[in-house]
């Protein structure tokens, strides 16, 4: 095995400048993804890691699809009675972590998280591949399951009972926006004195500041 304290790389591939960066962490955001999609090396643009806690404190975080972002906030799809979704009716809170490694960028949001209105879960759900729309009914996200027979039989049920008509969302599927009060950028450089340019929200007004990194 490699060993972890011996691997290191030297992280040289762009800076960020606190005057330099765009005037919105939406657009700053943006920029950044697009140029995430547009590099090979990075397979899932989307792919972001969302942090949230339970009712008694202690944090769980998993990967997510990021499906919309706008001034409002990052839309990701999920089952609203999965683990994640327990957290979030007793914690409506979560932290986010978007990392692009062969960009040596990472993104972090945090903020309040709300469902996201039904006509948008409706219309994402409506674009999924019919497959997705089956699994989405037939998973009752993270709560045990016998065996993997038993998921794929729910889901050949599932695909009987809408056998030639529309799959609906869900009932409890959906969307959550993650309304971020904080989004901080990364780049990686030299010597590991990195750039981390923090978008703040301070009553109404978004404050722009370096950290340290
Ligand atoms: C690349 C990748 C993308 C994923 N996208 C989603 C997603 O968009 N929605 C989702 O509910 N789970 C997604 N998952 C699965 C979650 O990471 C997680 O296993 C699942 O949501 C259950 O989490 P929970 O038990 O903490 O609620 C994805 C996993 C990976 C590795």
């Amino acid at each position: 095995m490699n060993d972890p304290a011996a691997m290191r790389r030297s992280y040289l591939r762009g800076q960020l400048d606190e005057n330099a960066v765009s005037r919105t962490w939406l657009d700053q955001l943006s920029g950044w993804y697009a140029d995430a999609t547009a590099d090979p090396a990075v397979i899932e643009a989307t792919a972001m890691q969302v942090a949230t806690v339970d009712a008694a404190g202690r944090p769980s975080v998993r990967t997510v699809l990021v499906k919309a972002m706008d001034e409002r906030g990052v839309v990701f799809y999920t089952n609203y009675g999965s683990a994640k979704g327990r957290d979030l009716a007793a914690k409506p809170y979560a932290a986010a972590v978007l990392v692009w490694p062969p960009l040596e960028r990472q993104v972090r949001l945090s903020g309040a998280v709300s469902r996201v209105d039904r006509a948008d879960t409706e219309a994402y759900f409506a674009s999924r591949p019919r497959g997705s729309q089956l699994g989405a009914w037939a998973s009752p996200q993270s709560t045990v399951v016998a065996s993997r027979g038993v998921l794929e039989d729910a889901a050949r049920v599932i695909e009987e009972r809408f056998a030639g008509r529309d799959i609906p969302a869900p009932p409890n599927w959906g969307g959550y926006r993650l309304v971020p009060d904080v989004v901080e950028f990364w780049q990686g450089r030299a010597d590991r004195l990195h750039d981390r340019i923090r978008y703040r929200l301070d009553d109404d007004t978004w404050v722009i500041e370096r950290l340290a990194p």
